[in-house]
C-alpha cells in the first residue's frame, strides 16, 4: 500500500526534485518508506535499452502524471467549492438575489447587458415601477416640494435624453438629499421618484454592500455604480444614508472607511464616467450626523417638514378619501387639533378612528348575540350571523323597533348621541342579516378620541426622553 502511494507521490512530483540518490530536499520531507520507494524506482540505468525504457516510460509516466493531478486539481477544487458555500451563510441569500436579480432584469425588458457577479447582486434591488402604487397624486400637502424636486432632477435628465442640442449645464445634480423629521414623506416621494422620474432606480439596502471577506464590500461598492451607469440614467437611493455615510472618524472599522472614501471618489466619477447620469438619492431625518463631504456632493437638498394647518388638511383630506364619515365630521377642526402631528401621525389617527367603528361593531354583535342567547340558549353563531328570521327586535332600524334598539344600544354607550347609536344600531342590523359586516361610517368623536389617544402617547414617549436625558447628564 505504501508503495503504491510512494509511486503515485512521487510520479505527480516534477522529475527536477527527484535525485539518484533517492530523495532531494522535497523528498527528504517523506516518510522512510516513502524515501525508499522512491529510490527504488528511479534507479541509476546504465544499458541503452535501459535508459530507451526509461525513456519510454518516463512520457508515460508525465502523461499520467499530468492526468492525476489535473484529476485531483478537479476533485479538489469542487471539494473545496462545496466547503466554501456550507460555511458560507450568505449562500443561500446570494442565489435568490440573482434569481430575483434575473427576473427583474427580464421583466423590465433589460437584454444584451453584460453583469459580472457584483452587478448581478446589485441588480437584485432594482425597483419595477410597475409594482409601485405610490405616485405623486398620493403626496398630499407638499406640491412645492414636488414641483422644486421635478424641475430639478426630472425635467434635466429629460432634457438630457430626449434634447439633441442641450447646454451642457442642463444636467440633473450628482446627489439629491431629502431631510426632515420622521413620517413626512421622505420616503414617500421616493416611491413616487422610482415610479414617476422614468429613470432606472436601485433602491440600495446597506446591508447589501457588508460581506465577510476582505474587499468584497469595495467590490460590490464599485458594481452600483458599474451598474448604474450601465443602465443609466439611473438613482440610486439610500434611505436612512446617515447610516452608510455618517461622519468619518478615526475610529471607524477600516472596511467601513474605505467604503466610504470609495463610494465618494466613484460618486465624483473619477473612475466612472463623468458624462453618464447617475444620481444618488439619500433620505435622513439625521442630516446633522452626515460627512460633510457628502453633504457638499448632495447639491440639491430638499426639506421635507413636519406640515402645517394647510398641509395637514390636505393630508387628512387624502387619507380619508375613500372612508365613509359622519355628517357631523369636521375637516377644519380635525386639522386643527393635530398641530405638530406628522404625515404618518395623522394617518395613525384616522386608522385609530376607523378601527374604534369597528370596535363598537364587535360589541354590539357581542351584545346582541348575549341577547338572543338569552332567549334561544342553542342558537350557533352562525345562525345568529346569517338567520334572517331570527333576528331580535333591535335588528330593525325603522319604527318603533329602531327607538327600541337605539334604548338599548344608549344604555351600553351612555355618552353617545342618538345619531351615532341610530348609525352603529344600523350596522348592526345589517350585519346580522349578512354575512359581510358592514361598518358605521367614523364620527368626529372618534377622530377626538384617537387623536386624544396619539397625543397621550406622544406626551409619554417625549417624558421619557426627557428622563432618559436627565439620567445622562446627572
Ligand atoms: N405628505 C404626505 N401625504 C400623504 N401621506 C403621508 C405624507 N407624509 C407621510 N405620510 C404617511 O406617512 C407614512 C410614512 O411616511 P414616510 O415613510 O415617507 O416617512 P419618512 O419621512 O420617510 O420617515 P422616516 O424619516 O422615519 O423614514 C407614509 O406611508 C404615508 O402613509
Ligand atoms: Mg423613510
Amino acid at each position: 500500500m505504501t508503495g503504491v502511494l510512494s509511486k503515485f507521490i512521487v510520479s505527480t512530483l516534477p522529475p527536477a526534485l527527484i535525485t539518484t540518490q533517492g530523495a532531494s530536499l522535497p523528498a527528504a520531507a517523506l516518510p522512510t518508506s516513502i524515501t525508499h520507494q522512491v529510490a527504488s524506482t528511479f534507479r541509476p540505468m546504465h544499458s541503452e535499452s535501459e535508459s530507451l525504457l526509461a525513456q519510454n516510460l518516463g512520457k508515460r509516466e508525465i502523461v499520467m502524471a499530468l492526468f492525476r493531478a489535473g484529476a485531483i486539481g478537479f476533485i479538489t477544487f469542487y471539494i473545496v467549492r462545496w466547503i466554501l458555500r456550507f460555511a458560507d451563510p450568505t449562500y443561500q441569500q446570494k442565489q435568490k438575489a440573482k434569481t430575483k436579480a434575473k427576473e427583474i432584469m427580464e421583466r423590465l425588458g433589460v437584454k444584451n447587458l453584460t453583469l459580472n457577479e457584483h452587478e448581478v447582486m446589485i441588480a437584485s434591488h432594482l425597483v419595477d415601477p410597475n409594482h409601485l402604487k405610490i405616485s405623486w397624486a398620493d403626496i398630499a400637502g407638499l406640491d412645492e416640494q414636488i414641483e422644486q424636486i421635478k424641475k430639478t432632477v426630472i425635467y434635466p435628465v429629460l432634457a438630457h435624453q430626449r434634447i439633441v442640442r442641450v447646454s451642457r449645464l442642463i444636467q440633473p445634480p450628482k446627489g439629491i438629499l431629502l431631510y426632515g423629521p420622521p413620517g413626512c414623506g421622505k420616503t414617500l416621494i421616493a416611491k413616487a421618484m422610482a415610479k414617476e422620474s422614468k429613470c432606472w432606480f436601485i433602491n440600495l439596502d446597506v446591508s447589501v454592500l457588508t460581506d465577510k471577506w476582505y474587499g468584497e464590500s469595495q467590490k460590490l461598492t464599485a458594481a452600483v455604480f458599474t451598474l448604474a451607469e450601465k443602465l443609466q440614467p439611473c438613482i440610486i437611493f439610500i434611505d436612512e444614508i446617515d447610516s452608510l455615510l455618517r461622519l468619518r472618524a478615526t475610529q471607524d472599522h477600516e472596511v467601513t472607511a474605505m467604503m466610504k472614501a470609495q463610494f465618494m471618489s466613484l460618486w465624483d466619477g473619477l473612475i466612472t464616467d463623468p458624462n453618464k447620469t447617475v444620481i444618488v438619492m439619500g433620505a435622513t431625518n439625521r442630516p446633522k450626523d452626515m460627512d460633510s463631504a457628502i453633504l457638499r456632493r448632495m447639491a440639491a437638498k430638499f426639506h421635507i417638514p413636519i406640515p402645517d394647518l394647510n398641509q395637514r388638511k390636505h393630508i387628512l383630506d387624502l387619507t380619508l378619501k375613500q372612508e365613509v364619515v359622519d355628517s357631523d365630521f369636521n375637516l377644519d377642526r380635525l386639522a386643527q387639533i393635530t398641530d405638530g402631528f406628522s404625515g404618518s401621525d395623522l394617518k395613525e389617527v384616522a386608522r385609530s378612528a376607523a378601527v374604534a367603528c369597528l370596535a363598537d361593531l364587535q360589541l354590539s354583535r357581542d351584545c346582541l348575540w348575549e341577547r338572543q342567547g338569552s332567549s334561544k340558549s342553542n342558537k350557533s353563531i352562525r345562525s345568529v350571523d346569517s338567520g334572517a328570521g331570527d333576528e331580535p327586535s333591535t335588528t330593525s332600524s325603522s319604527g318603533a323597533s329602531g327607538k327600541a334598539s337605539s334604548s338599548w344600544l344608549s344604555g351600553l354607550w351612555p355618552g353617545r348621541r342618538s345619531s351615532e347609536l341610530s348609525s352603529l344600531n344600523n350596522c348592526s342590523s345589517s350585519s346580522l342579516g349578512h354575512d359581510n359586516m358592514a361598518i358605521r361610517p367614523i364620527t368626529m368623536r372618534d377622530f377626538e378620541g384617537a387623536v386624544a389617544k396619539a397625543k397621550e402617547a406622544k406626551a409619554h414617549c417625549q417624558a421619557q426622553q426627557f428622563r432618559q436625558h436627565r439620567i445622562e447628564l446627572d
